[in-house]
């Protein structure tokens, strides 16, 4: 048993917060749309990774409420979430071996967020980069998304965790419900741990066909199950620079699921000849994803199954989450 810090902030109350057994693993995805090797390579298989290693308890959300910012329409909101929960179970995650949970099934997310609201200041959201993207494009803002990080924050801090695994982009996230622990346990006594992000160096930022970024708001993914004609036409799609051996972005790609020294034969014997490194992409891409694409059929004729899976996970969630919502009702004096 390992026992956390104790301290005698402002308000005077000690919490002491008691880790029995493995340290917390979580992180959560939105729904909103197929997933792709970016978010694959970058997070969802760090994912299988961590919970397959054994030594965190591990939860994986399906951020439905933080995906309400871009998706408002009930029929297209429950489509996407089976479907992400359908992705979860094809990639691996076990439910066995970690909670996976819809986060609208934990009514402590928002309850805490807006407890983290009244911590929160206007200049220091006005800092996040998603905000300020949205706001140097002209868009126009809601308040959940100025707020998105106190509710990601919420996510992290319910659950005592001390591992978040997400794709470089995530990062000031992190640093957000970091920040927002510290601030809490500053003015209400010792609460919540904080947490680290858990970012793969190598693959922090998978490239899209297009080289830059592969992000489905720039329309330049290989969806994670896609079809073997899907494949070919992605793979078609891959911009080729025209001087060079090597073309950069087909190699950023075919990297990811071949090492180095298995693709420099075929990249030395095959210099400059785009077109038949293409094929050996589109075939290795094809027999990577094939097992995926036929375990989320498989699951796609089960959708009942699905749904009590993720019941079963929002109920062990919800208990993990109220003990430490208990805290914190206490610590701020309210119920
Ligand atoms: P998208 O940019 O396509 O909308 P999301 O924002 O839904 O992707 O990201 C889901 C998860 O996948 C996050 O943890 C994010 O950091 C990771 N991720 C997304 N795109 C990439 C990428 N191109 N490279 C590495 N990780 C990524
Ligand atoms: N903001 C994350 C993304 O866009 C999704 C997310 C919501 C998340 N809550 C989280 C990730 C908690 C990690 C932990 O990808």
């Amino acid at each position: 048993m390992t026992t956390g810090p104790v301290n005698t902030a402002a308000a005077g109350i000690c919490y002491r917060y008691v880790m029995t057994g493995k340290p917390i693993l979580l992180s959560g995805v939105k729904p909103t749309g197929d997933a792709h090797i970016g978010n694959y390579f970058g997070a969802l298989k760090q994912f299988v990774d961590m919970q397959n290693r054994g030594t965190h308890e591990c939860y994986f959300m399906i951020a439905d409420y933080h995906a309400l910012n871009s998706v408002q329409n009930a029929e297209e909101m429950r489509k996407l979430t089976h479907e992400l929960a359908l992705t979860f179970l094809a990639i691996g995650i076990d439910p066995k071996k970690a909670v996976l949970f819809k986060q609208s099934d934990v009514s402590a997310h928002t309850e805490l967020a807006w407890i983290f609201d009244t911590l929160t200041t206007m200049p220091y959201l006005e800092r996040a980069h998603a905000y300020k993207d949205a706001e140097a494009k002209g868009k126009e803002i809601s308040v959940g998304t100025f707020n998105y990080p106190m509710l990601m924050a919420a996510d992290i801090l319910l659950y005592d965790t001390s591992t978040v695994p997400v794709g470089q982009d995530q990062k000031q996230h992190i640093e957000y419900a970091r920040d927002t622990a510290e601030k809490f346990n500053r003015v209400y006594g010792d609460t919540f741990r904080l947490p680290e992000p858990l970012i793969m160096p190598e693959v922090a930022v998978v490239p899209g066909i297009d080289g830059q970024k592969m992000s489905k708001s720039y329309g330049n993914t290989i969806p994670l199950f896609a079809s073997r004609a899907v494949i070919e036409e992605k793979v078609k799609g891959i911009v080729t620079d025209s001087d060079g051996d090597v073309p950069t972005n087909v190699y950023a790609i075919h990297k990811l699921i071949k090492s180095p020294e298995r693709l420099a034969p075929l990249y030395e014997e095959h210099r400059g000849k785009y077109k038949v490194l293409k094929d050996a992409l589109v075939e290795d891409l094809d027999a990577f994803i094939a097992p995926m694409r036929t375990r989320y059929e498989e699951l796609a004729k089960s959708p009942k199954k699905v749904a009590a899976l993720l019941e079963r996970g929002g109920k062990q969630a919800q208990k993990k989450a109220e003990e430490r919502m208990k805290l914190v009702r206490k610590a701020v004096g309210v119920r």
